[in-house]
């Protein structure tokens, strides 16, 4: 094999550009070329490619967003896109493809390794840290940490005012982040989209603090909460309740920006060259994650047949710790 495709895909996530110049110095190390697609899945069918050397890489390291853009490119789900994908491949001499992206584009990516056998890797990039095969996907670190700013920042004003906040953070299909930021930042309590909570619970939670002494409060609420987002939630608290007086804040693509964290970094570098690695190894419908400290390798379904959630107890933590 002697060139590589590389494309982003999906929501962004701070860490693909490292992840990109993981790809494109470990190819050029191993004498290989690397050619860029635009726009994910849609610059496959588009025929949007660019040359990528090591030198276009320069600053890529600690630059958020992805350079190649990203897309979530609906005429990929159907057979047809994939075929002028495939034959933009084939055309550019592209003979393995590298993704980095969620789980939806994992799916696509094994659909083209089934249906025209493009030999594909998937890198996992996502800030919901929510696909099987992998400790940690690349952005989750970052947009966490950017979120428990967010919320340190409301803590003060929650604190000098006596105030009840809602604070929604992203997540529309799984709560992993909204759960990590609730234990870190101190949440009094945390609404989901994996457990639903009734109303009339985290009142009765809320009053339980107030009774006991707490003069202020934050709620995280996940993107994709069941009974709604924060301003729903909120809406939905003061209607029925004491708490009339609440305020609300979105932390919303905040989270998808910014300079990757050093965790990030080290991720995006390692998964990178592993990528590159596991298709000059002649691997193909796998993903590339880790495992504890371990770089591994497991088949793409594997990212959404076995969807990381956060472990049950965290919810009897944050209520030990918020009493
Ligand atoms: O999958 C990443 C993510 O940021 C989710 O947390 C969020 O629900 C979604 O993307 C938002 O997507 P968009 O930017 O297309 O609105």
């Amino acid at each position: 094999m002697d060139t590589i495709g590389v494309l982003t895909s999906g929501g962004d996530a701070p860490g693909m550009n490292t992840a990109l110049r993981g790809v494109v110095r470990a190819a050029a190390a191993y004498g290989k070329t690397v050619v860029g697609v635009e726009r994910g899945y849609q610059g496959l069918i588009d025929g949007a490619l660019r040359p990528l050397g090591p030198r276009d890489m320069s600053g890529a390291i600690n630059r958020g967003g992805t350079m190649l853009r990203s897309a979530r490119c609906e005429a990929f789900m159907h057979a047809e896109g994939r075929a002028t994908a495939a034959r933009t491949l084939a055309e550019a001499g592209i003979e393995g493809l590298i993704v980095i992206g969620g789980d939806g584009s994992y799916r696509g990516a094994a659909d083209l390794v089934a249906e025209h056998g493009v030999p594909c890797i998937g890198v996992p990039g996502t800030i919901d840290n929510d696909i099987g095969g992998t400790d940690y996907t690349i952005g989750y670190d970052t947009a966490l940490n950017t979120a428990i700013d967010a919320i340190d920042h409301i803590r003060d004003t929650a604190d000098s005012h006596d105030r009840l906040f809602f604070v929604e953070v992203m997540g529309r299909g799984s709560g992993y982040l909204a759960m990590m930021c609730g234990v870190a930042g101190g949440a009094e309590a945390i609404l989901l989209p994996e457990r639903p909570m009734p109303i009339e619970d985290l009142i009765a939670h809320l009053r339980k603090g107030r009774d006991a002494g707490k003069a202020s409060a934050i709620v995280v609420v996940a993107e994709g909460n069941v009974t709604g987002g924060a301003l729903e939630v909120a809406r939905q608290v003061s209607e029925s309740s004491e708490f009339t007086d609440s305020r609300v804040a979105i932390v919303g693509h905040l989270q998808r920006g910014g300079i990757p964290t050093a965790f990030d970094r080290v991720l995006a570098s390692r998964l990178g060259a592993a990528a590159v690695e596991a298709l000059l190894d002649g691997e193909s419908g796998m993903m590339v994650g880790v495992s504890g400290k371990e770089v591994v390798r497991a088949p793409l379904k594997v990212a959404w047949e076995t969807r990381t959630r956060f472990p049950e107890s965290l919810f009897d933590l944050v209520k030990l710790l918020s009493s």
